[in-house]
């Protein structure tokens, strides 16, 4: 396909793992900015120009604007499962196919979130400051308590693969699971993983760490607010690995400054990179860099599945993981023609 024939130009927005930039080589004409930073916006709109295909990062937006910049996309390719950054009922429209990276990140995910839950629940973010400050301590009957997780109740709130992955590990605990979602599980996934359905009010008034898995739409933001908080137990621990903005970062603040729950533990903000400035002050909140899938297995296999979306959307096949089917309905004469 690509020898003697021209191959279709794409662009990469930021550095990712290798193996997916040989394989992206072979195939096609890449426009490559190779650095761990973000692509100045400007920058990015005047390189999307005349590509057929660009792999986008979750901080690249990708609106009216970035595809009017390119209107010869035919792909968009994200890497990572969410794809909140990216308009895709216009891309639709466009005829542009938008890829994801689903499966491959949900176990890498599923283990950072139950580090978080240990780490909330034991402090161990203010074990290591405390250690790391040179401050003299020592060990006393209620030096440091935090909370037990053995026959305590974890609420799984948004039950795709993810959270599932996560209500999976919550036996090996002594912890038994609750879980809502838009659509109950079928009755053989909750008996295979113990888990009871509860409506969300109901589950954040039961349970003693409330774990979040959905994805961020207009339905889901600030789906945690300060009623929500309210109902929570107040030695309960909320963690976010998903998206920031399903919870109210700063209803969030409040709450953990008067105690009014125990703990969080965050891996996503609001405002990405920005963290809000109240959090950054709290002893009770673990905080990391939005490090859910970032294994070495995990960051390979989604650089390899977004280039192979990528490398499918400009050779006109369907990729493999697609988010917008309809636009590859629409687009089945052109592409099979
Ligand atoms: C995802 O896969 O959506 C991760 O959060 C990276 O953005």
């Amino acid at each position: 396909m690509t020898t003697g024939a021209v191959r279709p130009a794409v662009l990469v927005t930021r550095r990712i793992p290798s193996p997916a930039i040989e394989r992206i080589v072979e195939r096609c004409e890449l426009d490559y900015h190779d650095s761990p930073d973000p692509i100045a916006r400007e920058e990015l709109l005047g390189r999307v120009k005349g590509t057929l295909g660009v792999l986008v990062q979750s901080s690249e937006r990708v609106d009216e604007e970035f595809l009017a910049a390119g209107p010869e996309l035919r792909v968009v390719s994200t890497f990572g499962v969410g794809y909140d950054h990216i308009d895709v009922p216009l891309c639709t429209s466009r005829g542009v196919l938008v890829g994801n990276t689903p499966e491959v990140l949900t176990e890498a995910t599923a283990e950072l979130t139950w580090a978080l839950i240990l780490a909330a629940a034991r402090r161990l973010g203010e074990g290591e400051r405390l250690i790391r400050s040179g401050e003299s301590w020592h060990v006393w009957p209620l030096f440091m308590l935090g909370i037990g997780l053995n026959g305590k109740a974890l609420g799984v709130v948004g039950f795709g693969r993810i959270g599932r992955a996560v209500a999976r590990r919550a036996s090996v605990f002594g912890m038994r699971v609750l879980y809502h979602s838009r659509r109950r599980a079928p009755s053989e996934v909750e008996e295979a993983l113990g888990a009871e359905y509860r409506d969300l009010d109901r589950l954040l008034n039961e349970s003693d760490v409330v774990t979040l898995h959905v994805s961020l739409g207009p339905e889901s933001r600030h789906l945690i607010d300060a009623r929500r908080l309210a109902s929570m137990k107040p030695t309960g621990v909320l963690v976010n690995a998903c998206r920031g903005a399903v919870v109210d970062e700063a209803a969030l603040v409040e709450a953990l400054r008067e105690r009014r729950i125990l703990a969080a533990a965050l891996d996503v903000f609001e405002r990405e990179p920005e963290v809000h400035p109240g959090l950054l002050e709290l002893q009770n909140v673990v905080l990391t860099p939005h490090i859910g899938s970032a294994t070495i297995e995990a960051r390979t296999a989604m650089a390899l599945l977004a280039a192979e979306n990528l490398i499918e959307g400009v050779e006109g096949r369907r990729p493999s993981c697609l988010v917008n089917p309809v636009a590859w309905e629409a687009l089945t004469p052109r592409a099979s023609g």
